[in-house]
């Protein structure tokens, strides 16, 4: 297979998928998802002026879901058009443009527990049990300034504005929902966001791209995974794709115009000693559309130590998960050892 991206596969191969995309019985979506049942994952409406209703709801959620969305969250609906219109327009460019626009990552280093994730990717590279993703992605940090590296980000002018106007607004969201997170384990609302690194928290975005793949019933996309950094806020488009898992089965999350999926991540189910749950989420892809994504991951800084917060801990509530520096955390996840 001489192709460089998904994309380039799903150019050639318009009837049946490379076998090496083919999941295994127990992981085909078309087998595994419970099917006409989609899946009522909370929506939160953040306009409520009811302050003490959205909180109660976002705890509940998180503590029962790991996952929820929310509408009405100030973001205008205009800068969450260009930041897709901008990001769906690089994906569009011939390979050989996008590698004028931006840094291409090797392939061999997507999993080579580095934390330098950043860049033009694909799930070429092979998974466990030696599958490969329908989907390719680009990461980037969006903030804070000193954590900006322009160089993996498409050159395109418009591309860098709609990117930087989005990094405003989702701080905004971020900022809110931390606060909320904190108050619903009785600690001050500021608390979270500075066990998580307060002004150098680093918002890492992505974009998700998943072509239509002719056999969708037998591929994944994004293959099942909880988020390792604390919260994620996503953007999806219009082409239905995103799975949670509960109770032992996979279901559809329903797609909502404008609003945002947040993911509970490892992060903040270890700073809550386990309160909230990270959720368990994956992706099918399309027959005949292109589906996409932007997450933005809100993550420690590097070195940052992250644990449960020592003011949820005591002698009734020992701590559930180990202190560690968030790179020790991102390199065992990446190479499956145990934390
Ligand atoms: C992910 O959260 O891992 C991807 C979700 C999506 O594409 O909707
Ligand atoms: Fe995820």
């Amino acid at each position: 297979m001489m192709e460089r991206s998904v994309q380039g596969i799903a150019l050639k191969y318009k009837e049946k998928i490379p076998e090496e995309f083919i999941r295994s019985k127990d992981e085909q979506p078309g087998i595994t998802t419970v099917e006409g049942a989609v899946l009522e994952v909370p929506v939160i409406d953040l306009r409520n002026p009811d302050e003490e209703k959205i909180l109660e709801s976002i705890v509940d959620a998180s503590q029962k879901w790991g996952m929820f969305q929310v509408v009405n969250h100030e973001i205008p609906s205009e800068v969450i058009s260009k930041l897709q219109q901008v990001g769906r327009e690089f994906f569009e460019l011939p390979e050989e443009e996008k590698e004028k626009e931006v840094y291409v990552k090797p392939v061999e280093v997507d999993h080579a527990g580095t934390l330098s994730l950043e860049g033009y990717g694909t799930k070429l590279q092979r998974e466990v049990q030696g599958k490969k993703g329908w989907v390719d992605h680009l990461f980037h940090k969006i903030w804070p300034p000193s954590a900006v590296n322009y160089h993996f980000w498409p050159k395109n002018p418009s591309y860098r504005e709609a990117n930087e106007e989005y990094a405003k607004w989702v701080q905004g969201v971020g900022d809110k929902l931390l606060k909320w997170l904190s108050l619903g384990l009785g600690i001050e609302e500021e608390e979270l966001k500075k066990a998580l690194g307060g002004e150098n928290l680093v918002y890492l975005t992505k974009i998700n791209y998943y072509p239509p793949c002719p056999q969708p019933e037998v591929a994944l996309g994004v293959v099942a995974h909880t988020d390792m950094n604390s919260i994620t806020i996503l953007v999806p488009n219009d082409v239905q794709g995103l799975q949670a898992y509960r109770d032992g089965l996979w279901y559809d999350v329903k797609y909502i115009p404008n609003a945002l999926v947040i993911h509970i991540g490892d992060q903040m189910e270890i700073l809550s000693n386990g309160r909230y749950k990270s959720v368990l989420h994956r992706t099918r892809v399309n027959k005949d559309k292109t589906r996409m994504s932007w997450p933005v991951f809100l993550e420690p800084p590097a070195d940052l130590q992250v644990g449960p917060h020592p003011k949820l801990v005591n002698e009734n509530n020992p701590a559930k998960y180990r202190t560690k520096k968030y790179s020790d955390y991102v390199y065992c996840k990446l190479n499956k050892i145990p934390q």
